[in-house]
């Protein structure tokens, strides 16, 4: 069903007492914003986040998991792990497990079949490298990367599914794309959505915009008809900046 929302993506960020403090200034926010409030601490802190947070509004989610149910895969962990504490959303598909990690979006495929399998509601993300844009394939890329990934699942899975543009150019660099640039996509995604599954299907899938979010271009941004939230960065590292972000609904 779709919803606004605002997720937190933590990535590689705080030790245990940083997530007790983040968390406890968290808490202490108020909003009267009708967003989806998220966070995604790292794997050592989720269990503590899960239950920190468990009784408040913000729902704590997983940055990542494995395709496979168990077994030598050293370092990694699954969808089960994930639902034993709690969590019971997980990013996939962020560029810089693609760029880092290697992951195709066929592998990403197995990683989206994994967590639905589980239950598991999954923020798929995606997005253009600069190149891209500037060569104008924008959307063939982007296109492309959720056929590939998503366009073998039934309707149904995208009841369970979020997506996430995030232009590669503007993640971490200050770089934001514009509200319009933001529309014009998150609208060609939802085309993209419709031609395949109907007008029903693509109606309800939140897609949320990531990419240099902050609290001064929020507001305009989520105020696009085809934005419905946001999968934010180093804002979400400061309480305050991220529930500012939050209440730009
Ligand atoms: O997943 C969200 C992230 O990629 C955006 O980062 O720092 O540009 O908000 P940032």
């Amino acid at each position: 069903m779709r919803k606004n929302i605002v997720a937190g993506n933590w990535k590689m960020n705080n030790d245990l007492a940083q997530t007790e403090a983040l968390i406890t200034a968290l808490k202490n926010q108020t909003t009267s914003s009708n967003a989806e409030v998220m966070v995604a601490p790292t794997f050592t802190n989720l269990f503590q986040a899960y239950q920190a947070l468990k009784t408040s509004n913000i729902e704590v989610i997983a940055q990542n998991m494995h395709f496979a149910e168990n077994g030598a895969y050293t370092g990694e962990i699954s969808a089960s792990m994930l639902k034993s504490i709690g969590v019971n959303t997980v990013i996939l598909g962020h560029s810089e497990r693609r760029e880092y990690f290697n992951e195709t979006d066929e592998l990403l495929a197995k990683k989206t079949d994994a967590a639905l399998a589980k239950g598991i509601r999954v923020i798929f993300c995606f997005g253009e490298e600069l190149a891209d844009r500037k060569s104008g394939n924008e959307e063939t890329i982007v296109g492309n990367q959720i056929k590939n990934a998503l366009f073998h699942l039934e309707a149904a899975a995208f009841q369970n599914i979020v997506l996430a543009y995030e232009p590669v150019w503007a993640i971490g660099t200050g770089e934001t794309a514009s509200p319009e640039q933001a529309q014009d996509m998150h609208a060609f995604i939802r085309k993209t959505l419709a031609d395949k599954y109907g007008n029903d299907v693509a109606d309800e899938v939140s897609i949320l915009y990531g990419g240099s979010v902050k609290p001064a271009n929020a507001e305009e941004i989520f105020s696009k008809p085809d934005v419905d939230g946001g999968l934010i960065g180093g804002a979400a590292l400061n309480a305050e900046d991220f529930f500012a972000i939050v209440n730009a609904f």
